[in-house]
């Protein structure tokens, strides 16, 4: 059943199973809390690609897609300081309602960043549904309107989250548990 390799260093978190029973969750709230909405759904790229398929496929309200990319420097496990917008959104959000799909909210400074660029563009309202929220690292105060699960403090991978772009694929989230550790 685990598609975890022996010796491998990711031990499970949170199972394919618990993640879609959260997921049909979110999924009714927002449902409920976007009914006759304008909702543009904005996948923020690449880490929540998973969750967004996942996610938008049980929301019952019609919505559109949007894509953004943004990175922080550095390939290492620390969120960086410096956050870059790759790439934009395709359409306008004047007047509509967005909700950005975010893997996991760490420091803060990436949805800090997202907040400040799209608050200027007249969208009806700006929020966030997040994967997983690790509240021991946060140095920026995120609102999070609709949060998966509350995760320790250790780096986790899997279900759209890398460590050095890898184990993306795993349908599972994991703690990664190098030797000698990571930090
Ligand atoms: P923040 O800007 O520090 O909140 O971090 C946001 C981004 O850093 C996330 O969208 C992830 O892409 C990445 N990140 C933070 N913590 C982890 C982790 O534990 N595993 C994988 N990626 C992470
Ligand atoms: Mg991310």
């Amino acid at each position: 059943m685990s598609a975890i390799e022996e010796g491998s260093p990711v031990r499970v978190l949170i199972s394919e199973a618990e993640i879609s029973g959260r997921l049909q969750e979110l999924a009714r709230n927002i449902s409920r809390d976007y009914e006759g909405k304008d909702l543009v759904l904005v996948c923020v790229l690449k880490g929540s690609m998973v969750f967004f398929a996942d996610l938008a496929r049980k929301i019952t309200t019609p919505l559109s897609f949007d894509y953004i990319c943004v990175n922080s420097y550095g390939e290492n496990t620390e969120s960086g300081e410096e956050i870059e917008l790759r790439t934009d959104l395709s359409e306008p959000v004047k007047g509509r309602h967005v909700l950005l799909v975010e893997d996991i909210v760490d420091t803060g400074r990436t949805m800090e960043y997202l907040f400040k660029l799209l608050e200027g563009r007249g969208a009806a309202s700006l929020k966030v549904v997040a994967l997983l929220d690790k509240p021991a690292r946060r140095k920026r105060e995120v609102e999070i309107a609709y949060r998966g699960f509350e995760v320790p403090n250790a780096f986790v991978v899997g279900y759209g989250l890398d460590y050095q772009q890898l184990y993306r694929n795993l349908p599972y989230i994991g703690a990664l548990e190098l030797d000698p550790p990571l930090d």
